[in-house]
């Protein structure tokens, strides 16, 4: 299979906030993946992710919840939507669909891992723990990860509702 770092993001992101379930505008909705897609992208530069692969996490991670509070089948849920999607609106190898759905489906289990990109898609998912009122913590987190959390902090307070927009305007 051919290796692209590019995809359509308009085509992939409709098809995704097509099928959400719950609130457009909650916590787990676009202006999250908003937030986490910036995070990965700058954690990511730091420490040799693979930035195709991190994006794909922050559009996807969430996008099967079917509540805001206890959903702890929507990362496995996730990663199985991610897999149907490969060939079709993005294309990964086979190593990086692995670790995508890795990352997907044990991002909420707090734990830390070896390999770069993983981690980095957990950090980015964990800097926007501001929007539901929770300090990201250092130990969760890799060395460049933790060089974020400030700033992370002051944004997830600041604009929670503002970055959907901005999501969109990046396309
Ligand atoms: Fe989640
Ligand atoms: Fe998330």
């Amino acid at each position: 299979m051919t290796v692209t770092g590019d995809f359509d993001r308009i085509a992939l992101l409709g098809l995704i906030v097509g099928q959400f379930r719950i609130n457009r505008h909650g916590e787990h909705g676009p202006n999250h993946w908003a937030r986490v897609r910036k995070h990965a992208l700058t954690v990511g530069a730091s420490t040799g992710a693979d930035l195709l692969v991190v994006e794909l996490f922050a559009f996807l991670h969430d996008s099967q919840r079917r509540n805001e509070n206890e959903d702890p089948l929507h990362g496995p849920r996730a990663a199985d939507y991610a897999t149907s999607l490969n060939g079709v609106r993005f294309e990964l190898t086979a190593e990086q669909l692995e670790k995508l759905c890795f990352a997907i489906r044990h991002h909420s289990d707090g734990g830390k891992h070896p390999d770069p990109t993983i981690q980095t898609c957990w950090d980015a998912d964990r800097l926007d723990l501001g929007r539901v009122g929770i300090k990201p913590a250092a130990r969760y987190l890799s060395a460049a990860g933790a060089k974020e959390i400030e700033a992370a902090y002051q944004w997830s307070l600041a604009s929670p509702e503002q970055e959907d927009l901005r999501l969109w305007g990046l396309l």
